[in-house]
């Protein structure tokens, strides 16, 4: 299901353009991996990138890089060129991405996985169109057997918007071991993460009212060659079942 009109929302587009453009108004979480991972002449693609504001994060931290972000919201991608036209932008979802095999040294996804239940078509195709690096997040549970999707409406400011998108949360093993059979294999998966209380407006749903790891995960893709995973997930406050392979 595509949430293009829920995500063009006025209200949504208003708080994108005045929030999430800073490096301040990142979780301490989000600034564990991006500054390491950026670096010089880097290509980067950014999914659902709304206005564009991880592009002035990621240009605060390096300069000097190469920004492709692409959003299903036409009017997202419109206000983003208007206030960052020296970077490229493209309407275009997350699924079928139209780019070669190996485009990007890294690809950055945040705050789509928590509203989009197909994570895996989306995940893999951003680790086939990347040559480095897939960094993104994602919320998890330990034994929650399968993934548990309702339904919420959006809200910005305190103030309820009229556009309900699906909240997701995904079993911690099942999303580590899905990434870990992804060819080529990885060749270290790390994460990072604290345990915090769903959104209010999707408490207030159908969603039971209880912590979620907020996950933050750091895909290094392999080549064909590669050796076992490393698997980094020890800052992770849940204990995963999977194990190097
Ligand atoms: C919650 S906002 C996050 C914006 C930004 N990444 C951030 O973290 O601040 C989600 C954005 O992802 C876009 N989006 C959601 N699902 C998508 C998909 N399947 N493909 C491309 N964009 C998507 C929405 O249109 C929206 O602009």
């Amino acid at each position: 299901m595509s949430t293009a009109k829920e995500w063009s929302n006025p209200s949504a587009i208003d708080y994108y353009s005045q929030n999430r453009h800073e490096i301040s108004d990142l979780y301490p979480s989000e600034t564990v991996f991006l500054p390491r991972v950026l670096f010089p002449g880097a290509k980067v693609l950014d999914v659902g990138c709304a206005s564009g504001g991880f592009f002035n994060i990621m240009r605060s931290y390096e300069p000097n890089i190469e920004y492709t972000g692409i959003d299903l919201s036409e009017r997202a991608v419109e206000l983003a060129i208007s206030r960052y036209p020296e970077a490229r932008f493209l309407v275009t979802e997350g699924f079928g991405l139209p780019f070669e095999d190996d485009s990007f040294d890294i690809v950055h996804c945040t705050s789509v996985f928590n509203n989009e239940p197909n994570y895996q078509e989306m995940l893999q195709e951003m680790y086939r169109v990347s040559n480095r690096f897939v960094l993104t997040d994602i919320r998890l549970l330990k034994g929650l057997g399968k993934q548990r999707e309702s339904i919420y409406n959006i809200q910005f400011n305190g103030k309820a918007v009229e556009a309900t998108v699906p909240y997701v949360v995904n079993d911690a093993d099942e999303v580590a071991e899905f990434i870990l059979q992804l060819k080529p294999k990885p060749k270290a998966l790390r994460g990072t993460g604290y345990f915090h209380q769903v959104a209010k407006e999707a408490a207030e749903a159908d969603t039971p009212n209880e912590d979620v790891c907020m996950t933050v995960l750091l895909l290094q893709k392999g080549d064909l060659y590669g050796g076992p995973t490393t698997l980094d997930l020890k800052d992770l406050p849940i204990e995963f079942s999977v194990s190097e392979k």
